[in-house]
């Protein structure tokens, strides 16, 4: 599987234990067209897992990019040069910001995968979500698909539990069947560098990513393109 990092962030490629103001090429320098996404794609300490890392220069190359014609086509342009049997999928991991580098992943995506909350507000950003799957169907991605996943989920609370309910009856058959639990080990395992399946591999949470690693491997077969692209954008 590989990993690219859009976000300016960086948070994807910290969690992998890589230190991105040391990169001397990034997922930028292939958006710019000055590299390829195998070029500058390493292996991370995790086996099967690369990695297209990111640094903070991306938040100016999401701003020279705007001025390129064509630009949101840039990422899809770089995928389809990767061979088809280097990976089974590539995950395009989003800042929330609908930017340029946004842009480009939901274009080249065959799959739009929406993490978001079991929480009162919600329901307005994932309402905002399916318009911009509208939106992008019409302009650059007329076959994009989306999912979502319910996550943080704090089952001792009532209305967490009203709200998921609500979520089920409302966004099938678009909602992945694994919740994610809220977890604190979820939250100490990027300071570790570690997959949450590896820091911690007993826990509710580690069983949780397995199930949605399976659901997910279970869509990607049934679609014909090899790698399949999903691209990861948090609902509000
Ligand atoms: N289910 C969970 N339970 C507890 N903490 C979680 C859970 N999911 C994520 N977190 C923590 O919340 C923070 C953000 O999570 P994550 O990186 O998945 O989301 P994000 O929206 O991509 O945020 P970021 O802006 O950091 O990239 C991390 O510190 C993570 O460890
Ligand atoms: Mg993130």
């Amino acid at each position: 599987m590989l990993l690219v990092d859009l976000d300016p962030q960086a948070h994807l490629t910290l969690s992998l234990g890589i230190e991105p103001d040391s990169l001397r090429r990034t997922v930028g320098d292939s958006l710019l067209g000055s590299g390829t996404l195998t070029g500058i794609s390493r292996e991370t300490p995790v086996l099967g897992l690369d990695i297209a890392p990111a640094n903070r220069e991306l938040a100016l190359i999401d701003k020279l990019l705007y001025s390129r014609p064509g630009y949101e086509q840039q990422l899809r342009r770089q995928l389809q040069a990767i061979p088809a049997a280097s990976y089974d999928l590539i995950l395009l991991d989003c800042s929330p910001a609908m930017n340029t580098l946004t842009l480009n992943a939901i274009t080249a995506a065959d799959l739009l995968l929406i993490p978001a909350q079991a929480e009162y507000y919600a329901a307005r950003s994932l309402r905002q979500v399916v318009r911009l799957v509208a939106l992008v169907r019409r302009k650059t991605n007329p076959t994009l698909d989306f999912r979502f996943l319910v996550t943080m989920y704090d089952r001792r609370n009532k209305v967490s539990r009203l709200l998921l309910a609500q979520m089920q009856r409302d966004l099938q058959p678009r909602l992945f069947e694994t919740v994610i639990g809220i977890d604190t080990k979820l939250r100490e395992s990027p300071a570790f560098a570690q997959p949450i399946t590896q820091y911690a591999p007993k826990t509710r949470a580690a069983q949780q990513y397995r199930a949605l690693a399976k659901e997910l491997m279970t869509y990607v077969r049934q679609k014909s393109a090899r790698p399949a692209r999903g691209a990861v954008l948090r609902a509000g």
